[in-house]
């Protein structure tokens, strides 16, 4: 009688164990196959500011040499380096995240945060009043958020962003 429970037990035993090593192996798989469907975003804003980290802040330069070396580096970056931020980028989205959030979200300063209800008596001005408001300065807002390098069409591009985010 014992020893015929022990061959049931070892029989029911190793029929589990075989289960639990073909559920790993399907585990295994399905997390494999799902991996292969992922499609990772990129994030445009994201690889800017990589792009931007990434840049060299000072150059080394020593003797006439390396000053005509430095000298040439620095006016092909000057060529190369776009006038207009973010490359002149016109991602409203891209724009409002490196220059406008970090008041806007959290209403630093006072800023209006992006709620409809903190935008209501403004609205009521005009996109172009807000704009121009946007570029000038209002208040303790810096005129172009205190980016320079921000065109007039991007500001406009990332005030017209904002306003989306409102609805
Ligand atoms: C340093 C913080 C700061 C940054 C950065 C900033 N803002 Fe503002 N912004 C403010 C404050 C504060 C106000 C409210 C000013 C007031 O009405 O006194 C404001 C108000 C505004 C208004 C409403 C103006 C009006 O006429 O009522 C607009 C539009 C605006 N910001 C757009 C932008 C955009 C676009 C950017 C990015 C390019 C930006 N802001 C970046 C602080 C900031």
């Amino acid at each position: 009688m014992s020893a015929e429970h022990d061959r049931i037990f070892i029989r029911n035993f190793s029929l589990t164990l075989v289960g639990l090593v073909i559920f790993t192996f399907i585990i295994v798989f399905v997390a494999r196959s799902i991996h292969g469907q992922l499609e990772l975003s990129e994030n445009p804003a994201r690889e800017t500011a990589r792009i931007e980290r990434l840049q060299p802040v000072a150059g080394v330069w020593a003797g006439e040499t390396g000053r005509a070396a430095a000298q040439a580096a620095a006016a092909a970056a000057a060529a190369a380096a776009p006038e207009i931020a973010f490359g002149g980028s016109l991602d409203g989205a891209l724009i409002y995240e490196r220059a406008c959030a970090s008041c806007h979200e959290v209403g630093a300063a006072g800023a209006p945060l992006m709620v409809a209800s903190a935008w209501a008596g403004r609205l009521e001005q005009g996109m172009d009043t807000l704009v121009a408001n946007a570029i000038n300065g209002i208040g303790a807002m810096p005129p172009r958020g205190g980016r320079r390098d921000l065109s007039d069409e991007q500001i406009e591009i990332s005030v017209a962003y904002m306003l989306d985010m409102l609805e």
